[in-house]
């Protein structure tokens, strides 16, 4: 077979420059190598920035998200005595979305045929070939049977564990890596939200986020150490530590019920430079990881799809090659950016194993500043709702 881009990967990334790239009128192929209700499976978080919201709209896909999706014009930081909240849309004039990843995936998922976007499913074995040429391919299994997909760009859209990033040569490329010492135990549930925004906590047992899918659907994390296992995290357990540290006042609206899903997800910070080798683009979780204090995940894998749309339009428009050599620079830019948002509130909002008091006298010193300050909660709130792209 033989298309303009080879997509590798059908999780946000890979479907939503599928569809950008279909609406451009040009040619690609998405190649994944779970089945779409496994893909659809994964619970990710689901705060949407206002690029992520364009760019649904911009491809009429955005009905559902607007029918069902909560916008908010705040958050707020509790830190075991009072909430500051955070203005969001007083300091900025912006709002963000609050709808489940999940459902922006379906909603990718479930245009793609009727659209015309060809999603490979059940893809083995991928592997990228020639990605220094100027005609790179994809190879994979399927039924048995051995496929080749001829391309003029390859966009490696495949997570963090996809074969992409690991077909750049380590001579060419640079990484960096915080790992952190704790995870998120998520609890998703059909019960309503305890507060009609968002709580981070910082409580002396622990971090804690009240969070949501809709009115009658509530997401909730506390951070535990990478020791702890699921099995020993009752529902009960749960309700009862996120009732500790979210403080009096949101235990007392909180409703309990039986857990959809339970997970505890690691904590990492990961940047892959550069973004682009050869024929080869990057998109997403695929070149930097964000630990989800901020839900800017999917967020940066949207604003990394809509670089990488505009540097390939120009490239089949225009011949112009300069903005594909330029699509990494331009898409770290915002990588590094909201790297540093979120590395700096989870270190606000989590207790560190080795933080001794000092640490802990700069936390309660800087969210005592945060609470005095609009300069401060306009730095916050224009980093949350999103940096211009
Ligand atoms: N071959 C084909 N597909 C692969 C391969 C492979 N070898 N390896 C991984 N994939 C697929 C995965 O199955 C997954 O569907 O690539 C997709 C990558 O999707 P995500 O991990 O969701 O990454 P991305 O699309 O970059 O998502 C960006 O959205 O879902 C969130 O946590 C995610 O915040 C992140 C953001
Ligand atoms: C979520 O709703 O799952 C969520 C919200 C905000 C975050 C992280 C996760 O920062």
């Amino acid at each position: 077979m033989k298309t303009q881009v080879a997509i590798i990967g059908a999780g946000p990334a890979g479907l939503l420059l599928g569809h950008l790239l279909k609406a451009e009128g040009i040619e690609c192929v998405v190649l994944e190598r779970q089945m779409g209700d496994y893909v659809l499976g994964r619970i990710r978080a689901g705060v949407l920035e206002q690029i992520t919201v364009s760019l649904m709209e911009r491809l009429g896909l955005d009905a559902r998200m607007k029918a069902e999706g909560l916008p908010h014009g705040g958050f707020n930081l509790a830190d075991g005595e009072r909430l500051i909240r955070i203005d969001i849309e007083g300091l900025t004039g912006k709002q963000v979305m609050v709808y489940g990843q999940t459902e922006i995936t379906r909603d990718l998922m479930e245009a793609a045929a009727p659209r015309g976007l060809e999603v490979i499913y059940g893809a083995e074995d991928v592997a990228l070939h020639d990605i220094e040429s100027d005609l790179p391919s994809v190879t994979y299994r399927k039924d048995g049977a051995e496929h080749r997909v001829e391309a003029r760009f390859i966009a490696g859209c495949d997570g963090f564990h996809g074969p992409s990033r690991k077909a750049i040569p380590s001579s060419a490329a640079r990484e960096f890596e915080r790992v952190y010492p704790f995870g998120w135990l998520g609890i998703l549930a059909d019960v309503p939200p305890c507060n009609n925004e968002l709580i981070y906590a910082n409580h002396e047992r622990g971090f804690a986020l009240a969070s949501m899918r809709s009115e009658t659907r509530s997401r909730y994390y506390v951070d535990v150490p990478l020791t702890e296992k699921i099995e020993d995290w009752s529902d009960a357990r749960v309700w009862d530590e996120l009732a500790v540290r979210l403080g009096p006042e949101a235990a007392a609206s909180i409703t309990r019920g039986p857990a959809l899903e339970k997970s505890i997800a690691p904590l990492r910070s990961y940047v892959f430079e550069p973004m682009r080798h050869g024929s080869l683009l990057l998109c997403g979780d695929s070149a930097h990881i964000v630990p989800p204090t901020g839900a800017k995940g999917l967020n940066l894998a949207a604003s990394d799809v809509f670089y990488a749309c505009e540097a390939l339009t120009a490239y089949f428009r225009r011949a112009d090659n300069d903005s594909v050599i330029g699509y990494s620079a331009k898409a770290l830019a915002r990588v590094w950016k909201s790297e540093r948002f979120s590395w700096t509130l989870t270190k606000l909002m989590h207790r560190f194993p080795d933080d001794g008091p000092f640490e802990r006298a700069m936390q309660v010193a800087e969210l005592d500043y945060i609470a005095s300050s609009v300069a401060a909660q306009t730095s916050i709130a224009e980093n949350y709702v999103g940096l211009p792209v």
